[in-house]
């Protein structure tokens, strides 16, 4: 996570540094600082929209270069729209870096001083602005040695901003208030980084590794091997990766931060599968090189336990990865192979494709089975049909549990990312039984997304459950205000809002 944006809060009186970005209300309504600058400019502002027809809409800006009465080389003056929720002012934040950013200079400012902050006070405004511009600046650049384009005779193009400084009314308090979405968003580019990162750069083991550093946050933090794992019989995971030179490790990341000694424990799982080749049922070339992220659930873990503990979270919680590459080989499962999990039952392998599934069966149940947890959320890149049914705007949700399906939903709503909710049913479920074993790994030309939700079912045992399928959003989903990574880092701030809204107060 090189150069991470530096924001500093200062107060309204502050001298500018870099250009200066100020915001408008509806119908051009200016703070009390902007008017200051006004002001001091001798209208240079209110002037400039004037000749510039410009009515302050959202996402529209002007610019006055060199103004006379400020020190500064440039004011930009950015219509905010309404920005009534939480999420409208993460993505004005993050277009207000952009605005900035896209001008030379490694440092700008932004007053964070509206005509009206709308529910929320100075304060949160502000740092609510700081952490979408900080979660915007995030870019994937450690493998790039050449600061210029391939044979561009040009000057570098600019690097950005490395610094932002937020002028507001309480900077102490916007600065405190900061704090925990800095954690947030430190727990969202960790995500990123381990889906942006290749394959060959990050396997099984090394994202353990990964994994094992995070103990210096107050993560307790362990590492299975294969050995361990064959002890408890999971031969479903363990089917998935040998085919594979590198070894596969499941890595189980607690963090008690609950007040109650009775609080029941809140599970994540996540598929980690470092590469998906789709093993001997091998998929097509074009496009494989995104298989690379197919550790997109097992990567939002990893951001949201981080999340939590960086910011101290008041629940007891538990992250747990099934981490394993899916190779062709001598040693790769066989199509028609059956492969007996950790809660004993028995798997036909039809398609060594659909190996996601396997993976988590054996950490769901080794979840239930070591914390009999308050529920269990998974979270998994597990199927093409969910991007079928809903394209890359929302996740598919699958649950058995109707309140928890509910607050996943309403934080969805709350962060912008969004999940909508499909069906289980038996009628489903009776598409994966099979003569040969307990069940078999594919359902089926129809409903994909539903038939790999079902088979996932099969391993939980009276707990509240959701699976959300992040096939279509974990990567190389629509980019945004406050996302321009192909790994997105999706899920860290939806599962932080549903430990946040429903789970902390009560355990106090
Ligand atoms: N990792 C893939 C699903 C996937 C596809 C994620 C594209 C992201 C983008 C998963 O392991 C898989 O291969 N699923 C198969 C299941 C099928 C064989 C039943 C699929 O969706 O085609
Ligand atoms: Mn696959
Ligand atoms: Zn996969």
């Amino acid at each position: 996570m090189a150069d991470i944006l530096d924001v500093q809060f200062v107060p309204l009186s502050a001298a500018p540094a870099g250009a200066v970005l100020l915001l408008a209300g509806q119908e051009l309504a200016l703070g009390s600082a902007a008017r200051g600058i006004d002001e001091r400019t001798k209208g240079a502002l209110t002037k400039a929209a004037r000749a510039a027809d410009f009515t302050a809409k959202a996402k529209t800006s002007i610019e006055v270069l060199a103004p006379a009465g400020i020190d500064t080389p440039r004011l930009i003056l950015l219509g905010m729209g309404r920005a009534a929720k939480e999420l409208d002012r993460l993505k004005l934040g993050g277009f207000a870096f952009a605005q900035l950013g896209a001008r030379k200079g490694e440092t700008g400012t932004i007053v964070a001083d509206p005509a009206d902050p709308g529910e929320v006070g100075a304060e949160a405004f502000a740092a609510d602005l700081a952490l979408g511009a900080l979660l915007r600046s995030y870019a994937f650049k450690k493998y790039r040695t050449k600061k210029t384009e391939e044979g561009a005779e040009e000057e570098a193009p600019p690097q950005g901003l490395r610094t932002l400084t937020i002028q507001c009314a309480k900077p102490d308090a916007a600065a405190k208030a900061f704090g925990a979405r800095k954690a947030l968003a430190e727990g969202v580019f960790l995500a990123r980084d381990l889906v942006n990162e290749p394959a060959n750069m990050l396997g099984p083991v090394e994202f353990a590794e990964r994994l094992r550093d995070l103990s210096r946050t107050g993560l307790e933090v362990e590492v299975l091997d294969e050995e361990r794992m064959r002890a408890l019989n999971m031969g479903a995971l363990l089917a998935v990766g040998q085919g594979s030179e590198r070894p596969s490790r499941m890595v189980v990341m607690q963090w008690h931060g609950a007040k109650s000694k009775r609080a029941k424990t809140l599970c994540f799982v996540g598929k980690g599968v470092t590469f998906d080749t789709g093993g001997i049922s091998m998929k097509p070339a074009a496009g494989m090189e995104d298989m690379k992220g197919d550790m997109g659930g097992a990567a939002c873990v990893a951001g949201l336990m981080l999340a939590l503990a960086s910011r101290k979270a008041a629940v007891n919680a538990v992250g747990l990865v099934g981490l394993t590459e899916n190779m062709p080989s001598g040693k790769a499962t066989r199509p028609g192979d059956i492969v007996t999990s950790m809660s004993g039952q028995t798997v036909e392998v039809l398609n060594t494709d659909a190996e996601g599934r396997l993976v988590l069966a054996d950490v769901l149940w080794y979840a239930q089975q070591q914390f009999k947890p308050r529920f269990i959320v998974d979270l998994a890149t597990l199927t093409g049909a969910i991007m079928v049914a809903l394209g890359k705007e929302y996740a598919g949700l699958f649950a058995n549990d109707d309140k928890l399906a509910a607050e996943l939903s309403a934080a969805g709503e709350a962060t912008g990312e969004k999940v909508w909710r499909m069906p289980l049913a038996k009628a489903y479920d009776k598409l994966i039984d099979s003569k040969n074993a307990d069940m078999k790994n594919i359902g089926g030309r129809h409903g994909g997304a539903i038939t790999a939700a079902q088979f996932l079912q099969r391993f939980v045992k009276d707990t509240a459950w959701a699976h959300i399928d992040v096939a279509g959003t974990a990567m190389d989903s629509a980019r945004t205000d406050i996302n321009q990574s192909w790994g997105s880092g999706w899920g860290v701030r939806l599962l932080d809002r549903l430990v946040a809204d429903n789970y902390e107060k009560a355990e106090r």
